[in-house]
C-alpha cells in the first residue's frame, strides 16, 4: 500500500495538466482503478484483515483524492497566472487621442456673416463660380474695351479652337450673382451671396482665390442712408463693439454713386485693432445699383432702386481673429489650422454669441 501510494503522490506532482491529472485518477481511484480494486479484494479477507486493511485503504483514497484536488488548483492558478502575465495591459497608460478638425476661419466668418445679414432680413443667393463674360462683367456695366477688366486680373477659361463665343472666366466678384438674382426673384429683394472669387494676384494680402460677401436689397425707396446704417449694424454686430465707418466717394461702373468703405482700426507693433485709433482700413466696395445693372437683371429702374456692397471675408476675418498673412489661409498648414481653426460645435448666431 505505501508503494502505491508513492507511486501515484509522485505521478500526481508531475502531471504536466488537467488532462493527465484526470488520466490518473481514473488509473488510481476510478471504478476499475488500482485502489478500487483493492477495496474490492476486501470482501475476500477474514473479518480480523478487514477491520485492519479497510481503514488503511479508505485513507489512502482520501489521501489520493486530497492530491488530486490541491494540484487541480495548483494547474487552474497556474494556467491563471499565465493568462495574467500573455494579457498585460498597462491601463496608467495615456489614451489615444485622435484629432479632432476644426472649422476654417473662413467658413466661420462665412456663417457669422450669415447670421447678421440673415437677422436683418436678407437671403443667401448662390452662384457659379464658373462664370459667362456677361454675368461678370457685360451685366455688370463693364463692357468689352472697359479698364476694369484689365485691371481684375481675370483668369479665363479655355475655348475649343474655332468657339468664337468669349471665353468664361472665374468670377472676379460676387457682384454677378446681383444679376443673376435679380432675374430669378425680381424686386423687392434682399440677398447676400458669401463665395469664393479668383484674381491673378498674389502677395501678404492677396491670394488668387478669395471671399467676398455680396450685398443687394432693392426696393421702391432704399436710399445711401439705408446702406450705411445696414453697413454700420454689421460691423458693431460683427466685431462686438461700435466700430466708426468712412464712406469714401469712388467709382464701380455697376454703382452710381459709389462709395469705398473704410473701418476704424489701429496698429499697434505690427498688428491690428478694430473699432479705436486714427487709422483707416478698406474693408468694402458698394454703392445706389446703377439703372443699367438693373436693366440687365430684368429690373425696372423707374420703378425701383437699391444699393450693394461686395465685402471681403478673409480681409474682415484677418481684422477680427488678428491673422496677419492671407496666404496662410490657403496653405493647409495643420498647425495654422489648430490654432486658427474653431471648434466643430462653435456655431456662430446672434442669441448665442458671435466668436470672441
Ligand atoms: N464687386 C466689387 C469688387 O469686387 C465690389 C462691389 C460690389 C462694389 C458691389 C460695389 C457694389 O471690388
Amino acid at each position: 500500500m505505501d508503494d502505491l501510494r508513492d507511486k501515484y503522490i509522485d505521478l500526481i506532482g508531475k502531471a504536466a495538466d488537467e488532462s493527465a491529472l484526470e488520466d490518473l485518477r481514473v488509473q488510481a481511484v476510478g471504478k476499475k482503478g488500482e485502489i478500487s480494486l483493492q477495496m474490492r479484494e476486501l470482501g475476500k479477507m477474514s473479518p480480523e484483515e478487514r477491520q485492519l486493511m479497510g481503514p488503511k485503504l479508505n485513507a489512502l483514497k482520501d489521501e489520493i483524492n486530497a492530491a488530486l484536488g490541491a494540484k487541480k488548483a495548483a494547474l487552474a492558478d497556474a494556467a491563471l497566472n499565465e493568462r495574467l502575465q500573455a494579457e498585460w495591459l498597462d491601463v496608467t497608460l495615456p489614451g489615444r487621442t485622435r484629432r479632432v478638425g476644426s472649422i476654417h476661419p473662413v467658413s466661420q466668418v462665412w456663417e457669422e456673416c450669415t447670421a447678421i445679414f440673415a437677422d436683418m432680413g436678407f437671403a443667401v443667393a448662390e452662384g457659379p463660380q464658373v462664370e459667362t463674360d456677361w454675368y461678370n462683367f457685360d451685366a455688370l456695366n463693364i463692357p468689352g474695351h472697359h479698364p476694369a477688366r484689365a485691371e481684375m486680373d481675370t483668369f479665363y477659361m479655355h475655348r475649343a479652337e474655332g468657339d468664337e463665343r468669349p471665353p468664361h472666366v472665374l468670377r472676379t466678384h460676387t457682384s454677378p450673382v446681383q444679376i443673376r438674382s435679380m432675374e430669378a426673384g425680381g424686386a423687392p429683394t434682399r440677398i447676400i451671396c458669401p463665395g469664393r472669387v479668383y484674381r491673378a494676384d498674389y502677395d501678404q494680402t492677396h491670394t488668387p482665390m478669395f471671399h467676398q460677401v455680396e450685398g443687394l436689397a432693392i426696393d421702391k425707396d432704399i436710399s445711401m442712408a439705408n446702406l450705411k446704417w445696414v453697413l454700420e449694424e454689421f460691423f458693431s454686430a460683427y466685431f462686438g463693439r461700435s466700430v466708426k465707418t468712412r464712406f469714401r466717394a469712388s467709382h464701380f461702373p455697376f454703382t452710381e454713386p459709389s462709395a469705398e468703405v473704410d473701418i476704424q482700426c489701429q496698429w499697434k507693433d505690427g498688428s491690428v485693432t478694430v473699432g479705436e485709433g486714427d487709422d483707416w482700413l478698406e474693408v468694402l466696395g458698394s454703392g445706389m445699383v446703377h439703372p443699367k445693372v438693373l436693366q440687365a437683371g430684368g429690373i425696372d429702374p423707374n420703378e425701383w432702386q437699391g444699393f450693394a456692397f461686395g465685402m471681403g471675408i478673409d480681409r474682415i476675418a484677418m481684422l477680427k481673429y488678428g491673422i496677419p498673412d492671407l496666404r496662410a489661409f490657403f496653405d493647409s498648414d495643420l498647425r495654422w489650422l489648430r490654432h486658427y481653426g474653431f471648434a466643430s460645435l462653435d456655431m456662430p448666431t446672434l442669441h448665442g454669441g458671435l466668436s470672441r
